[in-house]
């Protein structure tokens, strides 16, 4: 059997013309044969574009704003990860078969490779998008600590390699703008990190109305602080913190990493950032999607 060291810094496989890891593709067709249940809720995101934070709002929410039940759990088994499968742990599917409902589930497929289970089940999803700078420099942390990953090279390297659409998951272009065509659907809330950097309360109450819960407003002021970045940071059960350190060494860098808007200023060159411009240019054209680059 493949034991947890052989997945350490393998190169991704093809799942459909997606870049993935090879283990996470192994275990595709228990995904595709996914049974959802009606009241699921997905949280789908891009990776590193605040599913954490949005999972464990909603976990929040889920208890009526009592954070010691949200310690009950780490966060990757409170809001299982539907495709994850790696050696010696609970594959998400199998974790959410244990699940009681309602479940939440997190996804970082696109939308085309969503399992036909969610639409058949008219299953509620919430997609955050976040500004393609800050993701490709939180993504090229996230490559460093968590082991699944290829070696990213350089900031420069992994630039080209994000903007090819040979990261993880694929073209970060067709994910965001793939789920905002579904927009209309009245089963899908569209958020963004940057929307909720700058006023969660507002996003939390959009959250609120789009689930057609009320709570009380000390309730809201409770989940506000409790999944505020300074909070998540200490706290075990949303920091990744008891991931095995085979596969996330949080002393290269931890998961919960800076948490605003903007720090890729911090990390691009002037030409970087124009050949990045010009890229994304191109990408988005005609499309009416729109993204702050900062906070
Ligand atoms: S993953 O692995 O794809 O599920 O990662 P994901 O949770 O989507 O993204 C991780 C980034 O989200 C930041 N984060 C937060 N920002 C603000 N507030 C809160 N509460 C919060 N929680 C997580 C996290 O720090 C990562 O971003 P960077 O820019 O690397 O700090």
């Amino acid at each position: 059997a493949m034991g947890m060291e052989d997945v350490v810094r393998e190169e991704l496989g093809s799942l459909h013309g997606i870049p993935l890891y090879k283990c996470f593709i192994e275990g595709w067709p228990q995904v595709e044969a996914f049974q959802a249940r009606p009241d699921d809720l997905l949280i789908a995101t891009y990776p590193k574009s605040g599913t954490t934070w949005l999972s464990e709002i909603l976990d929040m929410i889920y208890h009526d704003g009592d954070v010691e039940k949200c310690r009950r759990d780490a966060i990757f088994n409170r809001v299982p990860f539907l495709e994850m499968k790696v050696p010696e742990m609970l594959s998400g599917v199998e974790l959410l078969e244990k699940t009681p409902s309602p479940r939440l589930v997190k996804t970082h497929l696109p939308v085309w490779l969503l399992p036909t289970s969610f639409r058949d089940k008219d299953c509620k999803v919430i997609y955050m998008a976040r500004n393609p700078k800050d993701v490709v420099v939180s993504y090229y942390y996230f490559y460093q600590m968590a082991k699944v990953h290829p070696d990213p090279g350089t900031l420069g390297e992994f630039l080209e390699t994000f903007m090819a659409g040979k990261v993880a998951y694929g073209s970060w272009y067709e994910h965001v703008r793939g789920w905002w065509e579904k927009k209309q659907e009245k089963q899908l809330l569209y958020l963004f990190y940057e929307d909720m950097k700058k006023d969660p309360q507002q996003e939390v109450q959009k959250i609120l109305r789009f689930l057609g819960k009320e709570v009380a407003e000390e309730t809201v002021a409770r989940i506000l602080h409790h999944t505020s970045f300074q909070e998540m940071r200490k706290n075990p059960a949303a920091n990744y913190e008891t991931m095995p350190t085979t596969l996330m060494d949080h002393s290269l860098s931890p998961f919960l990493r800076k948490g605003i808007s903007g720090d890729w200023k911090n990390h691009f060159t002037v030409a970087q950032n124009e050949c990045f411009d010009q890229h994304y240019q191109e990408h988005m054209a005609g499309s009416d999607l729109h993204f702050q680059m900062e906070a």
